[in-house]
């Protein structure tokens, strides 16, 4: 039996994310981002239409100049301004019950011991819903906002990234251990204190004491999800993530970088059904296929095709805002996104790619257009791909997600693309793996019980 597919709801906290210019549209509300009321009601909306993750990336600095100036993206909305998602999480978290919540957050942001307690606090209050999207963040304004020089080398940022996973994963996995909290009134134990432990950690970047301040949480480490597919991104993933996210162009080029980083997680120990994967898709649907296609022939309309090539050209810290859309595009090399740039290469066959690429890259080649059936039909290509999930993008909010809902799940719940509505309470892990907590073949696991030290005789033995 196939597996019905997973879907995740691919959101910013800002006024443009990935289609951009639509909140110029009167359907736009993504304009009015700084209400939390427009993400409640729409956190409410994706948990009762049974989607399982409500996904928020993030970026902590500007894209890449664009005309010679950063100025375009202020004037344009270029995910400026874009509030704290971890912050909106814990609004969403006590407004609804099963829904997974993830963000985006990148090492440069802060000292882990600071993430780590943030992370566990919104786990409890989510009651086990957290993920965390895992990046190094490819954006030069990003890293002289926290008093970098400039961009990190790419496979750097990735080495950078395992010292900080590692970090919490003392913090999360092995610095308190199972039943260490006990809250006896009657003893005046709170927590057993030989089941607490400081990790110690030396290393290239951090020195981390510890312990942990915060009990362990329902899942003790966010579901951790990770979007690069580089071969440094690659290695990094098949080591630490349990989900990936990808915007390959074609099922068949999904494929590759699925089986390419499950044949890795497999020689890190771990199994090859230990990741899920996720495939950014937008959907244009119509009652008839002239339907869709007038949409999207409106759609593209809309679609700010400046915004969209300073988006991607911008994430390669590269320029093209003088260039003539037809321009072809020499042999880049980037220190910033490599994998956007080989999709945006691999996604041309024929010719060479030229600037203009870059507006279709994450436009009309992650776009499947047509009726309930039609789109049913594409699904099942990309499931066949091996794809687990898929990371629905947005052209307006909510109604992109109000269409997904009442037009296309109905479809594919009928197929068995999608799961059958079901009111079940229980952690993100539990959604996508049937488990509260991280499998032993994660390399976090290895920190559980690690660091039990010698005995110390307990105050209030009374
Ligand atoms: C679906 C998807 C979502 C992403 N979300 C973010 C994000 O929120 N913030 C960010 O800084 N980078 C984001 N990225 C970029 C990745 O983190 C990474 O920089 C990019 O995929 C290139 O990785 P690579 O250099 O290892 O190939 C995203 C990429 C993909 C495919």
């Amino acid at each position: 039996m196939k597996k019905p597919l997973l879907f995740s709801a691919f959101v910013m906290n800002t006024a443009s994310h990935i289609l951009h210019g639509l909140w110029r549209d009167e359907e736009g509300h993504q304009k009015d981002f700084n209400d939390v009321n427009l993400w409640v009601s729409l956190a409410q909306r994706l948990e009762e239409g049974g989607f399982d993750i409500m996904f928020f990336a993030d970026v902590v600095g500007l894209y890449g100049d664009y005309r010679g100036d950063w100025k375009f993206h202020v004037e344009s909305g270029l995910q400026i301004p874009s509030n704290d998602p971890l912050v909106l999480l814990s609004a969403l978290a006590v407004n609804t019950k099963r829904i997974g919540l993830a963000f985006t957050a990148a090492p440069l942001q802060e000292p882990p011991f600071n993430f780590a307690r943030r992370v566990s606090t919104l786990d409890h209050i989510s009651n086990g819903r957290i993920g965390w999207n895992i990046v190094t963040s490819a954006l030069e304004n990003a890293f002289h906002n926290f008093g970098h020089e400039g961009l990190t080398k790419h496979d750097e940022r990735y080495e950078w990234a395992e010292e900080y996973v590692d970090v919490l994963y003392k913090l999360w996995e092995g610095s308190w251990d199972e039943g260490a909290l006990v809250q006896s009134r009657e003893t005046g134990v709170h927590a057993d204190p030989n089941k607490v432990h400081k990790i110690n950690h030396v290393g290239k970047r951090y020195k981390v004491e510890g312990p942990h301040l915060v009990s362990p949480s329902p899942q003790r480490t966010p579901v951790l999800f990770q979007a690069g597919s580089s071969t440094a991104g690659k290695s990094f993933s098949s080591r630490n993530a349990e989900a990936v996210f990808i915007i390959a162009p074609t099922p068949d080029i999904a494929r590759t970088v699925i089986e390419e980083t499950r044949a890795l997680a497999v020689q890190n120990g771990r199994d090859a059904k230990d990741i899920r994967f996720y495939q950014g898709l937008h959907f244009v649907v119509g009652k008839t296929v002239e339907e869709a296609k007038r949409k999207a022939a409106e759609l593209d309309e809309k679609i700010d095709y400046h915004m969209m090539i300073a988006h991607s050209a911008g994430g390669l810290g590269i320029d093209f805002g003088h260039a003539d859309l037809d321009t072809p595009i020499e042999d880049i090399e980037t220190e910033g996104t490599k994998s956007i740039l080989e999709w945006l290469k691999q996604s041309i066959t024929g010719r060479k790619p030229v600037v203009g690429d870059f507006a279709e890259l994450r436009s009309r080649s992650a776009r499947i257009v047509g009726t309930p059936e039609m789109i049913a039909d594409q699904l099942e290509l990309w499931r066949e791909a091996g794809v687990d999930g898929i990371n629905v993008i947005n052209a307006t909010l909510p109604g992109s997600y109000d269409e997904f809902i009442d037009d296309i799940l109905p479809i594919l719940r009928e197929r068995g693309l999608a799961k059958e509505l079901e009111a079940v309470d229980g952690t993100l892990r539990s959604t996508l793996f049937g488990t509260d907590q991280l499998n032993e073949r994660h390399p976090a696991a290895k920190y559980r019980g690690a660091f039990a030290e010698t005995k110390v005789e307990q105050h209030f033995s009374g």
